[in-house]
């Protein structure tokens, strides 16, 4: 903790200028990202193993807490790259040096130029949902913002399980190995960072186009909105709506994750890669920082270390499990009961269909 507050006190005091500042950009706009990450997988995960908890959990996206924060998330993402990028090319490049204050204001002048038509993009997605079709009555706004805070609760519960976890085991490690703080103060460069020093660059450069592709088709070809539209799916030659009695979200996951084109799943593998590098990436880079604000105490580090690995290894698990089991069309029939709920919840319609099919399901038990 004393280290984070001196990192504050010294950020705001010492002038140092654009590359500080862009450094101070790097290091938040990584830490949202990953602490996004950590929602999304779980809750994604939740189209195949929970079809009722992913309708909420994309109710809560298309909430208005969401609708701001996801401005704030592709800026965030979108800056990291470029930053990302400028750092690579210094790493290897360090006769550029002497250009880095105007290489740090290119980053955040590229990063305006690109957000600018994108922002427009998805703004149009965003007056078309609420003014437009008026999906969300004026009186029930605060009901969907009081829901979609209550949804992220059980994300609370599995922090704290993980970090028991975590402190757990920086417990035994400590049993094992003694107190670090024994063999001198600054550890060695070992090859293992240096592995994760290139892989940091590497998954880096790799992620660019797989997040941006992913981030275009959910913001702006189809829009966080038009998840539960019924539309063409992106990417895919199905259109939701066709399979459950109204479109849902589950339903858009199930025709992405069954479009195969030449015999393999396309989309399955494009997120299989996703999921791995930024989650070995996002979590080292979340361990970094942890480590930075925990270096004066042995057992913290130790637990910050053990947390990043318990949480990704957590994350790669679930998020490789959904894309690999079989996927069922009664995952669909499952989402309906949840997706009426959400009509009722925006105070719209449950469209006639829905109610004909739920009563037909509720008779046939
Ligand atoms: C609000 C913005 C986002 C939306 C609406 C969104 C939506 C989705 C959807 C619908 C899926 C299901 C599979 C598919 O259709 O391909 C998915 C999967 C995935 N997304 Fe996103 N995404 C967003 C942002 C991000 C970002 C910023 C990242 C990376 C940091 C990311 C990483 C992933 C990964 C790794 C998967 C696969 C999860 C798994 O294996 O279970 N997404 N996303
Ligand atoms: C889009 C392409 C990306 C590029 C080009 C990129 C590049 C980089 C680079 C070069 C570093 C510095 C590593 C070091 O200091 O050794 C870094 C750090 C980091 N990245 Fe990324 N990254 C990208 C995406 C992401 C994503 C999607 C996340 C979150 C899931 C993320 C989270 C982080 C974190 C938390 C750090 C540590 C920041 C610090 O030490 O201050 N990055 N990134």
């Amino acid at each position: 903790m004393t280290s984070l507050v001196l990192t504050v006190r010294e950020t705001l005091r010492y002038r140092g200028a654009i590359g500080q500042w862009s450094w101070v950009l790097h290091r938040l706009t990584g830490v949202g990202v990953v602490l996004f990450l950590a929602l999304h997988v779980i809750d994604t995960s939740w189209a195949v193993f929970y079809p009722d908890l992913y309708v909420k959990a994309i109710a809560a996206y298309q909430s208005p807490i969401f609708t701001l924060g996801e401005f704030g998330l592709v800026f965030a993402v979108v800056y990291h790259a470029f930053n990302g990028i400028r750092i690579v090319i210094f790493d290897y490049k360090p006769e550029l040096w002497r250009h880095q204050a105007q290489a740090a204001v290119a980053v955040l002048a590229l990063t305006l130029l690109v957000l600018a038509p994108v922002f427009l993009g998805m703004a149009s997605h965003v007056i078309d949902f609420y003014f437009t079709e008026q999906a969300i009555a004026g009186s029930k706004v605060m009901d969907v913002v009081v829901f979609s805070i209550i949804e992220q609760l059980p994300f609370i519960a599995g922090f704290v399980g993980v970090l028991a976890a975590a402190i757990v085991l920086a417990a035994l490690f400590s049993l094992v190995r003694g107190d670090a703080s024994q063999r001198g103060k600054y550890p060695q460069a070992s090859p293992v960072e240096r592995f994760w020093w290139g892989f940091m660059r590497l998954s880096g450069i790799l992620i660019v186009p797989l997040v941006f592709g992913h981030l275009a088709l959910m913001h702006v070809v189809q829009g966080v909105f038009d998840i539960t539209a019924a539309q063409e799916v992106a990417g895919t030659l199905a259109t939701n709506g066709t399979i459950g009695v109204v479109p849902s979200a589950v339903e858009f996951v199930f025709h992405r994750w069954s479009y195969a084109a030449g015999g393999v799943f396309v989309w399955r593998v494009y997120d299989l890669f996703l999921l791995v590098l930024v989650t070995l990436h996002g979590f080292n880079g979340l361990r970094y920082v942890l480590t930075d604000y925990t270096s004066f105490n042995d057992f913290a580090r130790r637990t910050s270390v053990a947390l990043c690995t318990v949480t990704a290894a957590v994350l790669l698990a679930v998020g490789a499990a959904a894309l690999f089991v079989p996927l069922e069309k009664d995952i669909i029939n499952e989402a309906m009961a949840a997706t009426a709920e959400i009509y009722e919840l925006r105070g719209e319609e449950v469209p006639e269909a829905l109610e004909a099919f739920l009563d037909g399901a509720t008779e046939g038990e």
